[in-house]
């Protein structure tokens, strides 16, 4: 995650502190995931992507040599320094599976600024065991679409306070799909179609820094990538994740799954 990046969403958290009265608490109110502790496989397809030998973003295994992330996640990156941690639940524990990555395809339309087609595919160098703690995820199918409120699954290795303290066990939490006309009326910049957006009625469940590139699941299947948000957590405000549904072709032409 670029400075600039993160300059660019502090700003648009200040605003909308400074703008909106009835966001005048986010800051105090501001809290990550909530959520739970995972138990060990129950997200077999949970990745830590590792660059230089510290968590850096979350992905999703969709084939034994293939990972779904966020773009954000690998532009700009080498990827000759990230690893692939799959089949754990505990970082510090030492008994994940560890991967060199082959190359990393990028949305060829992702762009840094707007977060629109935040979706990056990563080849392993060698094929990942499936079994026990490691399974694929099935990608939810092209143009899927869920009513508002339908619960979803977010997990991942992401911080869990407002220090972006790292917490090494993997977190998981149900959050709801929210409609794109609740979420665009949020002051969101361009919620473009490439977008879902989800959140907790109590504001206090969210993916934050660090979940970027993980899974929020449907039915079992995979429906969005952690992409962008106000903060971590913020009453009212949604998260937003990267729209696998939308994807769904480039996914099959590039990773053929
Ligand atoms: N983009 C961030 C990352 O690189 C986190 C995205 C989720 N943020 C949020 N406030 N929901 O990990």
């Amino acid at each position: 995650m670029s400075s600039v990046n993160n300059l660019v969403k502090l700003s648009i958290l200040l605003l909308a502190v400074t703008f909106v009265h009835s966001d005048m608490d986010v800051a105090e109110e501001s809290r990550i995931i909530g959520g739970q502790f995972a138990a060990p496989g129950q997200f077999p397809h949970q990745v830590s992507l590792q660059l230089n030998g510290r968590h850096h973003c979350g992905g999703s295994l969709i084939s034994d040599t293939m990972i779904v992330t966020a773009a954000h996640c690998t532009m700009g990156q080498n990827p000759g320094q990230m690893k692939a941690i799959v089949g754990t639940n505990d970082l510090s524990a030492g008994n994940g599976q560890t991967f060199n990555i082959a190359q990393f395809i990028i949305h060829p339309r992702y762009n840094p600024q707007s977060q629109d087609f935040d979706m990056s595919l990563i080849k392993l160098s060698s094929p990942v065991p499936m079994g026990g703690a490691v399974q694929t995820i099935q990608l939810a199918d092209s143009d899927s679409n869920y009513a508002a409120d339908t619960m979803a699954m977010i997990s991942g290795f992401g911080a869990i306070n407002q220090n972006l303290q790292l917490p090494n066990r993997l977190k998981f939490a149900q959050v709801q799909l929210w409609s794109r006309d609740y979420c665009n009326s949020q002051n969101i910049p361009g919620l473009t179609d490439r977008m879902v957006c989800a959140g907790h009625p109590s504001g206090q469940v969210s993916s934050c820094q660090g979940d970027s590139g993980g899974p929020l699941t449907v039915d079992g299947k995979l429906f969005g990538v952690v992409s962008w948000g106000f903060g971590c957590g913020a009453k009212g405000r949604p998260a937003m994740y990267t729209y696998v549904g939308a994807l769904r072709s480039w996914i099959k032409q590039n990773a053929n799954v």
